[in-house]
């Protein structure tokens, strides 16, 4: 039997920082985000990239670690463009390097070529093997989804880029998004079947004001409708709104723990269904109040303190 789509890796906001500004790379250091994407790609001008190649090697060498950011990756150039070797030679070079982004993956033999090399230049993963994350920027790829899940036993997440989408299908991104359903919705459920830890979603463009942070919170809660557990920032004032909309809400764990504690008392009396708060519980429910319990506690909230308040909860 399958399990439920929870993973041990929080990707609740992946931050771009560009790799060309000594500022931003300094600025990261004091950052708290479950995932850092320092970029050597889009925010890269091809004049910059040479140095900025180097710095983002001794920046990612020089201890101690930055302390609060728990994945360190890099987004390297994208196979077709030809700088993906020297990318990845460079930087496979670093003492702190958890994950690759590999941006325009349109096939699996784009990811085979980047899994060749880091083959041959890391030794054989240990504990932590160096992850992927690739980004599907195109119809092509849309297409293409069941090969990309399946080329690369280091791939871990995809992530959705809508601009570069936008223009392969010469379409305008609007408010709503909802030209984007199709393809979002393609990426949520291919890494879901392919039992990939993280969909990362579109990002928001909008990051100035209280406008700003109102369109970032509703992107999130229909990325989150749709499957996904995190979404792309540009900005560190996006990460915190990100990441809390990407947890579990408080009253959705409330209402996960009652289901789990009425649940081992329902078993207890040999009830497979039974009642809450007048609503159907059963086995598919259930296994989503589990999903939920167990995200809850890799974020970090205090599950035990609501068991205890709950603890009498019964099956009506
Ligand atoms: N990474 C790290 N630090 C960042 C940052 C980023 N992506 N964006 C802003 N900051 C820092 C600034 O250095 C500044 O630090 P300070 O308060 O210590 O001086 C602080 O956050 C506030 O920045 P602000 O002045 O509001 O933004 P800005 O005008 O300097 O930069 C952008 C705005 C959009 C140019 C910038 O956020 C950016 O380049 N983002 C990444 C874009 C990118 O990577 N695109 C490709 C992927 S889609
Ligand atoms: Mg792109």
């Amino acid at each position: 039997m399958s399990t439920t789509a929870s993973s041990s890796i929080l990707r609740r906001a992946l931050l771009y920082v560009p790799s060309s500004s000594p500022k931003f790379l300094e600025k990261s250091r004091s950052l708290t985000v479950d995932t850092i994407s320092y970029d050597l790609e889009d925010s890269v001008s091809p004049a910059q990239k040479p140095n900025a190649r180097t710095r983002l090697l001794s920046f990612l060498s020089s201890s101690p670690r930055p302390p609060h950011i728990t994945e360190l990756s890099v987004r390297i150039n994208a196979v077709s463009s030809g700088l993906a070797l020297e990318d990845l030679t460079t930087i496979l070079r670093a003492k702190h390097l958890d994950a690759i982004v590999v941006p325009k993956v349109n096939k699996a033999s784009d990811l085979h070529f980047i899994t060749d090399i880091i083959r041959h230049t890391l030794p054989e993963p240990k504990e932590n093997p160096l992850k992927i994350l690739a980004l599907i920027e195109s119809a092509e790829a849309i297409t293409n989804l069941n090969e990309i899940c399946r080329a690369s036993p280091y791939l871990d997440g995809l992530i959705f880029a809508a601009e570069d989408f936008a223009l392969d299908l010469s379409l305008t991104r609007t408010p709503s998004l909802t030209e984007f359903l199709y393809a979002r919705s393609a990426i949520a459920t291919s890494a879901r079947a392919h039992h990939l830890s993280s969909t990362i979603d579109l990002v928001c463009t909008s990051f100035r004001g209280e406008e700003g942070q109102r369109v970032l919170r509703e992107e999130c809660l229909q990325g989150k409708g749709l499957g996904f557990n995190g979404k792309q920032c540009i900005h560190p004032s996006q990460v915190e709104i990100a990441q809390r909309t990407f947890a579990p809400g408080e009253k959705e764990v409330e209402w996960a723990v009652r289901v789990v504690v009425g649940d081992e008392k329902a078993d207890v009396k040999g009830r497979g269904a039974w009642t809450l708060d007048g609503k159907m519980i059963d086995v598919p429910v259930v296994g989503k109040a589990k999903a939920t319990v167990e995200k809850a506690r890799l974020c970090g909230m205090d599950v035990d303190a609501i068991r205890e308040k709950w603890k009498d909860q019964e099956p009506e």
